[in-house]
């Protein structure tokens, strides 16, 4: 009886600074650059959203040389979510228009734009015939299935804008939720943003050529086959327009890509 008072009351002081330490600390941008595992206690935390994770655990990934010490000391809640960190700037918490990377692609607005003049398709050089042949072709394509309206164009914009809202901040909860669950990093507290942080740069182009691809009137073109009334019409995927496949791989692509699956094993 008297050991086990003895020891619950020797552990209470303790008890008390441990949990008045490990998870409430405030620490501005500059205190937690100093947490990169370079420190006497190779301590390493790292935020996410404004919380900030000590991952001391796992050294080998978050230490000196390690695949992911770049996102370290700070919060780069940007960069786990583009992947874009070829630039220090990136790593950044702010968000700024990073809802561009989830705003999908459409090949009826590109087929338009094409007719129209007034750009060119990506993998039109393979379709041969230059730049009028593809103004031709797609011309017809248009006047096949028809044209967008300003209207339609504009309320496209907009729920797709509402889509990729939700999008980002499920890539951004995916990674918060994948620290905060993880039973080897701890909550430490939560950083003090410095608000007057510059603007980060633009996504990267690796990020902005993930965004999904849709085919919207073309949807089911871009499905089914091959265009009606083209050279070469058929269900055959090797008959298909070099633009339509390459906008079927790009959509495939999104489906590995955006969260980045791969990273789950840190
Ligand atoms: C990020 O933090 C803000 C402000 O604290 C919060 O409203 C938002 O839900 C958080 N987002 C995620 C994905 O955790
Ligand atoms: C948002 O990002 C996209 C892609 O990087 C860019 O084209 C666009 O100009 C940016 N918009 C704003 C308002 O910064």
């Amino acid at each position: 009886m008297h050991n086990i008072l003895l020891l619950v009351c020797s552990a209470l002081p303790w008890l008390a600074t441990t949990s008045a330490t490990t998870n409430n600390l405030q620490l501005t941008e500059a205190e937690l650059e100093q947490y990169d595992g370079t420190g006497p206690d190779k301590t390493i935390y790292l935020a996410i959203n404004g919380t900030i994770f000590d991952v001391s655990a796992s050294p080998a990934f978050y230490g000196p040389g390690g695949h992911y010490h770049h996102f370290t000391a700070k919060d780069a809640s940007r960069a786990w979510v583009t992947e874009c960190w070829d630039n220090p700037d990136q790593l950044t918490w702010r968000l700024d228009n990073l809802t561009a990377m989830f705003m999908p692609k459409y090949l009826d607005e590109q087929m338009q734009e094409a007719a129209d003049g007034t750009s060119s398709i990506e993998g039109a050089d393979a379709l041969g015939g230059g730049a009028a042949g593809l103004a031709k072709m797609a011309q017809q394509v248009v006047s096949k299935f028809g044209r967008l309206s300003e209207e339609a164009l504009q309320a496209r914009r907009v729920s797709d804008g509402e889509e990729a809202e939700a999008s980002m901040h499920a890539a951004l909860a995916h990674w918060f939720d994948f620290f905060n669950n993880n039973g080897k990093y701890s909550v430490v507290g939560t950083l003090v943003l410095d608000e007057g942080k510059p603007a980060p740069p633009e996504i990267c182009e690796a990020a902005m050529k993930k965004r999904p691809v849709r085919g919207g009137l073309l949807e089911g073109v871009m499905n089914a086959g091959a265009m009606p009334g083209m050279a070469g019409g058929g269900a055959a995927e090797a008959k298909k327009p070099d633009f339509v496949k390459a906008a079927k791989a790009a959509g495939e692509k999104v489906k590995e890509a955006v969260v980045g699956e791969g990273k789950d094993e840190l």
